[in-house]
């Protein structure tokens, strides 16, 4: 079962288990996840579902689209060069993703 670990900005981490199919964005806010706004609901405009993700995790991530990296230039915190759009990131059966929440996403 994929499993996702959030780490907010304060430090505090929340381990959830998922549903392969499913993106972050949507695991976050089903399982009440704060940090997470996801506005638009996963329609890649908003960008309030920005996070943060561990180095060591990038490799089992779907590559990064043209609109999602143009996305990630309105974010509340400036990107960094390990953010993405948590709406854009798919489930895997075997996944095991750490990321951190930004401080604010609005
Ligand atoms: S939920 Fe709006 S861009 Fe991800």
């Amino acid at each position: 079962m994929p499993t996702v670990h959030f780490t907010d900005a304060e430090g505090t981490v929340r381990d959830v288990e998922g549903n392969a199919g499913d993106s972050v964005m949507e695991t976050a806010v089903r399982n009440g996840v704060p940090g997470i706004v996801a506005e638009c609901g996963g329609s890649l405009s908003c960008a309030t579902c920005h996070v943060f993700v561990r180095e060591d995790c990038a490799s089992q991530l779907p590559a990064m689209e043209d609109m999602e990296d143009e996305m990630l230039y309105g974010t509340a915190v400036d990107r960094e060069d390990n953010s993405r759009l948590s709406c854009q990131l798919r489930l895997t059966d075997e996944l095991e993703l750490f990321v951190t929440t930004p401080e604010t996403q609005v």
